[in-house]
């Protein structure tokens, strides 16, 4: 750890949008930003390779609109880490992530993700070359075992693996990984949750600030979380009820704003959709995110039956939206 990248928790991260493959994209940033200020977003995972290989275009960012976001890479090369850093860092996201958690196939013949669990020596290379790197916050998220390592005092290594570089916030999503055999999917539900194993770790490591994951799906579930640990991070939730994301600048933040009710988020939205199309985007890229902003509302199935039948049509546009809201309200 240098002395200008303590690495530390922010109050920005209290609450996160968890980092999700073809979910947290910049549309989805736009559109998560037009409830929530204050929540920390994460992008989809990118390969450092791929950085460092040309492709910045994947991590094209709009800081003053889309901040405080963090950028989460995968990679175990420390060298190609620590280049594609300075290339987030020039992009304006406020923090990076190292993934240590993610058990694709795809992401396990990379050496990276989930299997790094194996060698925690590799984590804390990684993460240095990352913090020496750059002057913004590096953070790991992995998970707490993998495989038949997955004893308490596997979990303290991997911890003491991210705690021995200094840096003192670490994302754990609450269970381990099965890297053979079961499908990233299942990984998010076969092993079961164990968050005791998490608060345990204050025990060992008392100035380090958790991120606790996995299975949070309520605000009050939140509220309960943060009274054990620093932060919490949501995924599956906000992609199935976005809404959510419309009360965390006030229930989790204490930030004295107007609570917007689901039908002023539409309007926001398809305000936004106006311009969204005009720069030239198909509008099923913010639909494939708006679709969910009903769900448990009457008429809902409506809105999403419309919206996923219309939305791909050449020249849809922002009416589509409203068209879908139309027959949802006549429900
Ligand atoms: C569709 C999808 C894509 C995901 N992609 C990533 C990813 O790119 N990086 C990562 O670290 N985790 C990824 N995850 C895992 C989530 O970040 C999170 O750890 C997991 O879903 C557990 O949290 P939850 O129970 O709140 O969903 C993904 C999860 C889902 C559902």
């Amino acid at each position: 750890m240098t002395k200008d990248n303590p690495s530390i928790f922010t109050k920005a991260d209290t609450f996160s949008v968890a980092p999700m493959i073809d979910v947290t994209n910049r549309t989805f940033r736009r559109f998560a930003r037009l409830m929530s200020k204050r929540a920390m977003l994460y992008t989809e995972m990118i390969a450092a390779q791929a950085l460092t290989h040309g492709k910045e275009y994947l991590i094209d960012h709009d800081a003053e609109n889309e901040n405080p976001c963090t950028l989460q890479l995968g990679g175990s090369d420390p060298k190609v880490l620590a280049k594609a850093c300075k290339i987030g860092e020039k992009f304006g996201y406020s923090a990076i992530n190292l993934n240590a958690g993610c058990p694709s196939d795809k992401v396990q013949s990379g050496s990276f993700g989930a299997i790094l669990m194996k060698t925690p020596e590799v984590i804390s290379d990684c993460l240095k070359a990352m913090q020496d790197a750059v002057s913004i916050p590096v953070t790991v998220k992995t998970r707490i075992g993998v495989d038949d390592l997955d004893s308490f005092e596997y979990t303290r290594k991997i911890v003491d693996a991210v705690y021995s570089t200094g840096s003192r916030h670490i994302i754990l999503h609450a269970r381990k990984a099965w890297l053979n055999g079961l499908s990233p999917k299942e990984n998010r539900t076969v092993p079961p949750l164990d968050y005791d194993r998490v608060y345990a770790l204050y025990e060992y490591f008392p100035d380090l600030s958790i991120t606790i994951n996995g299975g949070i799906l309520t605000i009050e579930d939140c509220l309960e979380q943060l009274k054990k640990v620093q932060g919490v991070m949501l995924g599956r939730a906000i992609m199935d009820n976005p809404y959510l994301l419309a009360l965390v600048d006030s229930r989790i933040y204490g930030e004295n704003t107007p609570i917007l009710t689901k039908d002023e988020v539409f309007f926001k939205v398809v305000e936004f959709a106006k311009d969204f199309v005009a720069q030239g985007n198909r509008i099923h890229y913010l639909g494939n995110h708006v679709i969910n902003l009903f769900n448990g509302e009457k008429g809902a199935r409506r809105f999403r039956n419309y919206l996923s039948c219309h939305m791909h049509e050449l020249g849809a546009n922002e009416s589509v939206l409203v068209k879908a809201y139309e027959m949802m309200k006549e429900a």
